[in-house]
């Protein structure tokens, strides 16, 4: 039995409408941080709901050899946690209520411990001082992200997958937070997986990488492998280039748009 996550010939997608048919990946690894890249369109948030088993997906996923699948949601939900890439509208209830309340979901208590947790996880998120606000009176974009953030960490699933949980994230808060669910996905044995449109983000903090196209997997491996001026090409229709920053540390660069597509 192997340990982690393997996707074979995966279909997913809406009632007739089949955004991703019969996907195959090389296996995702416990403890390590997978990047899903591609075009807007492509499926990447199909393919994460297809795995949280929120769609109609069909194909096998096995996580640590175990069909994910055929269970039955609730215990699915104890092993896959999505953070969506819109995320509802906040309810009237504290921060640190909400992560509470999240942790209780997975089937874990609420004593002093968890609360002593669940301000820990504040803290390094950088929003500790939000614990005793409203959900529904914080800042509309990033504040909420964090918290959902919070919420999806606190529940300690077996795979965790992330839709563009920087999409709306400073600068600071986009580094921390990645460092975050780094030691975390370690810390946990977790298979996580990021979905992320900067590029400079994925070479920086992802160890795996899976860029899509329509719906195909067009490359993976290191992201250094995959951020190839030709991937670039084929995938985005850009002309990039990745080069070694002052740092020595790998660094993209688009040049233009290929407009012979
Ligand atoms: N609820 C839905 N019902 C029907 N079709 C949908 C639904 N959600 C997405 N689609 C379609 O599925 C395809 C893939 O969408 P998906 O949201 O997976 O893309 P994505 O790669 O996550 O894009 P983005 O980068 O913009 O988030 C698109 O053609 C989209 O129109
Ligand atoms: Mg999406």
């Amino acid at each position: 039995m192997t340990d982690g996550l393997k996707i074979t010939n995966l279909s997913a997608g809406y009632g007739k409408h089949r955004v991703i048919t019969r996907f195959t990946a090389p296996p995702l690894p416990r403890g390590r941080i997978t990047m899903l890249t591609g075009p807007n369109g492509c499926g990447k948030s199909t393919l994460l709901r297809g795995l949280a088993g929120l769609n109609q997906a069909s194909g096998e996923v096995l996580l640590d050899g175990q069909p994910l699948l055929a269970l039955p949601f609730a215990k699915r939900a104890e092993k896959v946690v999505l953070l969506p890439q819109s995320l509802p509208q906040g309810v009237h209830l504290h921060v640190l209520e909400s992560v509470l309340a999240a942790r209780r979901a997975s089937g874990g208590r609420s004593d002093r411990e968890e609360e002593a947790q669940a301000l820990a996880l504040l803290q390094q998120l950088g929003i500790a001082h939000l614990a005793l606000h409203y959900l529904d009176q914080l800042s509309s974009g990033g504040q909420k992200q964090l918290v959902g953030l919070a919420q999806s960490l606190i529940r300690q699933p077996a795979l965790l997958l992330l839709d563009e949980p920087l999409s709306a994230l400073d600068l600071n808060h986009q580094f921390q937070v990645m460092a975050v669910v780094a030691r975390e996905t370690r810390r946990r044995n977790m298979v996580t997986v990021v979905v992320v449109h900067d590029l400079n983000i994925a070479l920086r903090h992802g160890e795996q990488m899976l860029m899509l196209k329509a719906g195909e997997l067009i490359a993976s491996g290191e992201p250094q492998a995959v951020v190839t001026p030709e991937n670039l090409a084929r995938v985005y229709g850009v002309r990039g280039r990745v080069e070694p920053c002052s740092q020595g540390k790998p660094q993209l660069i688009v040049d233009g748009v290929i407009n012979d597509k």
